[in-house]
C-alpha cells in the first residue's frame, strides 16, 4: 500500500498548497492512505475544526499535529471526538485527544501514531517510551505502523528511527519546516526522513513573514511574526510504499513542489 504524507500545513498558503495539489499528487502516486500534519494550519498556529475537516474531505485519512496543537483554543471542544486527528502521544496522562488512532483502507489497518521530542522544546514524557508502549498495542491490530516525530534535535530523530527501525514502517520527521535529503530505508524495513518539510509560503521563514523575524534577530526584542498572504508557496511531502502484510517499508521517495520544482507527472 501507499501512504502519501504531507508536512506541517502553515496557514492560508498552505491549506491552498494542499487543495491545489493533493488532487494532482492522487493522481500522480495513487495513495491509499493520506497524513497531513495541521499544527500550523490555522494562520501557523494549530487548527481548527473547520480547517480539520477541510483537510478530511479533500482526502486526508488522518491529522496529525504537533507541538503548536493548542496554539488555537478551538482545539480543546473538538480533539476528543475526531477519530482522526492525533496529537503528540506522550503529553502527560489526561491531555486531551489521543496520540494513537487508526484508519482502515480497504480490510488493511493502519496504525498512525505521534510523537514529540524533548531536546530543545518543552518537557514531555518520553517519547521513546510511549513508543514501545503504543507499539505494542498497535501490532494488536496491524503491522503497518506510521510515526510522526515532531522534534527539533537531528539526534533525537534519528535516534527514534534505529529504535523502532524493523518494529514500524516509518518514522518521519515534522516540525523543523526544512525538507532534508536523507529519505531512506533503514537495515530492518522502516522508512526514516530527518524532516518531511513544510507546505506553505517559500519566501518566509519556516512559513512566517521574513521581516518581524529579522528584525528580531537584530533587535532582540520581541516582535509578531505573522503567515504572509500572498507569494510563492511550497508543497512538502513524503510517499512511501509499505508491504501491506509485514507492514515493512519498500520506497520512502520525497516531495517538493515550488516554483523551483515543479511537479512533474
Ligand atoms: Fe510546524
Ligand atoms: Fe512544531
Amino acid at each position: 500500500m501507499k501512504l502519501l504524507f504531507i508536512g506541517d500545513v502553515v496557514g492560508s498558503p498552505g491549506r491552498d498548497m494542499v487543495k491545489e495539489y493533493l488532487p494532482k499528487l492522487k493522481e500522480k502516486y495513487k495513495p491509499h492512505t493520506i497524513v497531513i500534519n495541521g499544527e500550523n494550519s490555522a494562520a501557523g498556529r494549530g487548527i481548527t475544526e473547520k480547517i480539520y475537516r477541510q483537510f478530511l474531505e479533500w482526502g486526508a485519512n488522518a491529522v496529525t499535529l504537533g507541538n503548536h496543537a493548542w496554539d488555537h483554543k478551538d482545539i480543546y471542544d473538538f480533539i476528543d471526538s475526531e477519530k482522526y486527528l492525533v496529537r503528540p502521544a506522550n503529553f502527560p496522562e489526561g491531555a486531551p485527544g489521543e496520540g494513537l488512532k487508526f484508519v482502515k483502507w480497504n480490510a488493511i489497518e493502519v496504525a498512525i501514531i505521534n510523537l514529540q521530542g524533548r531536546t530543545f522544546m518543552p518537557p514531555l514524557d518520553c517519547p521513546f517510551k510511549k513508543a514501545d508502549e503504543l507499539i505494542e498495542i498497535a501490532k494488536r491490530r496491524t503491522n503497518i505502523i506510521f510515526v510522526d516525530f515532531h522534534a527539533e534535535a537531528t539526534s533525537e530523530k534519528q535516534a527514534l528511527g534505529w529504535y523502532l527501525d524493523g518494529r514500524v514502517s516509518a518514522v518521519v520527521g515534522t516540525h523543523t519546516h526544512v525538507q532534508t535529503a536523507d529519505n531512506r530505508i533503514l537495515p530492518n524495513g522502516t522508512a526514516y526522513i530527518t524532516d518531511v518539510g513544510m507546505t506553505g509560503p517559500y519566501d518566509g521563514i519556516l512559513g512566517m513573514g521574513k521581516e518581524p523575524i529579522i528584525k528580531k534577530f537584530l533587535s532582540s526584542l520581541p516582535a509578531r511574526f505573522e503567515v504572509p498572504k500572498e507569494g510563492r508557496t511550497v508543497l512538502s511531502g513524503v510517499i512511501l510504499e509499505i508491504d501491506d502484510k509485514t507492514g515493512k517499508t519498500k520506497k520512502i521517495d520525497r516531495i517538493l513542489i515550488n516554483e523551483d520544482q515543479p511537479l512533474i507527472f
